[in-house]
């Protein structure tokens, strides 16, 4: 077997002295695939979401993403791999510099990459294209577009250092469903055009079942139970998978 794109061991996180929040959490993400992480609102998802982002390094554990250490000593591979994972946020306004324009704000993963000037505008313009922007949208600021459009603009964002692993932590969670349908569509159509890898993380259970190929259900910062999205979902062995089933809709959702 290959060595996945993304290895999490041991990890442990606390906000201070007793407030334990993820217990020994592991999970591998290979490439090309969704790893769905589903859990309670409080159950840990955030605080592991920006730990496997490489921005809070955990109280215990290890995250290699392709073999490097994300919280170890060396430092310029880390830096030459950064542009290939990347993340995307639940609320699309906050996660965008609003005094900067879209072009600027999509061009960040590519700093200190050696581009030049043509080189980046390029990027940027292909990272627009391809989440469905006009190319004009890069001289905007982030407040001329809507919900789903900002959205979009944070995975341009995401995308425009050609990523191996995408991290989201609930992208859609903060818009109307019917733009929710089209990010999810655009997040898939660029997974199979791209070879890309996610790692998508929700409160809702009918979400992560439209896009993950497999899943992990954290409760109270613990795995409890993953596998093939179907066998998970198909036979809950966990009570806590066998209620975020029972609190969904019956008709599917996507
Ligand atoms: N910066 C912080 N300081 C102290 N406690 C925190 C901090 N961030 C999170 N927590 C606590 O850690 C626990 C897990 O929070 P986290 O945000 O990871 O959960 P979540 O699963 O993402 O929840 P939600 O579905 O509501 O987004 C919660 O009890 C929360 O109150
Ligand atoms: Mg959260």
């Amino acid at each position: 077997m290959s060595t996945p794109l993304l290895e999490a061991d041991g990890l442990v996180r606390e906000y201070g002295p007793g407030r334990r929040v993820l217990h020994s959490v592991g999970l591998t993400v290979a490439a090309g695939e969704t790893l769905g992480i589903i859990g309670g609102s409080g159950s840990g998802k955030s605080s592991l979401a920006r730990i496997l982002m490489g921005l809070q390094r955990p109280d215990a554990g290890r995250v290699r993403f392709r073999g490097i250490d994300l919280y170890g000593a060396d430092r310029a591979a880390l830096r030459a791999a950064r542009p290939q994972l990347q993340a995307v946020f639940q609320d699309p306004y906050g996660s965008l510099d609003p005094r900067q324009r879209v072009g600027r704000i999509v061009a960040e993963p590519l700093r200190g990459q050696g581009l030049d000037r043509a080189a980046r505008d390029e990027r940027v313009r292909w990272a627009l294209e391809a989440v469905s922007l006009p190319p004009d949208a890069a001289t905007r600021h982030p407040h001329a577009f809507s919900g789903g459009q900002r959205q979009r603009v944070a995975i341009a964002r995401a995308l425009v250092g050609r990523p191996a692993l995408v991290i989201a932590d609930e992208p859609v969670s903060a818009l109307d469903v019917s733009v929710q349908a089209q990010v999810l569509n655009l997040m898939l159509e660029l997974q199979a055009r791209l070879g890309l890898a996610f790692v998508f993380i929700s409160h809702d259970l009918g979400v992560v079942r439209h896009m993950a190929h497999r899943i992990a259900v954290l409760e109270a910062g613990r795995i409890v139970e993953a596998g093939d999205a179907a066998a998970v979902l198909g036979s809950p062995r966990h009570p806590a998978t066998r209620g975020l089933l029972e609190a969904l809709p019956t008709a599917p959702s996507c």
